[in-house]
């Protein structure tokens, strides 16, 4: 798998909690956006770790395009 599939048009606005780790989906394929669920076996991609440091809403890229990941920087526009 050369290109992480677009999982969704547009971020994924989840509320995070201080101190807790959240495991992102890099390659699109899990099912339960925007966070892994082991789909990427075999694809090359591996999720990314995300500590959120204080509690809140956080949007994590959905297109899996975005330059910041695991957060939305507005390239799903592109
Ligand atoms: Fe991917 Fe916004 S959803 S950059
Ligand atoms: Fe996509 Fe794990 S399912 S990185």
């Amino acid at each position: 798998m050369d290109k992480a599939k677009r999982a969704s048009d547009t971020p994924i606005a989840v509320e995070v909690e201080a101190g807790k780790a959240y495991f992102w989906c890099a390659c699109g394929l899990s099912q339960v956006q925007p966070f892994c669920d082991g789909s990427h076996q075999d694809t090359g991609y591996s999720p990314l770790r995300y500590d959120a440091n204080e509690s809140g809403k956080v949007f994590f890229c959905g297109c899996k395009a975005s330059s910041n990941a695991p957060l939305c920087d507005g390239s799903h526009n592109n």
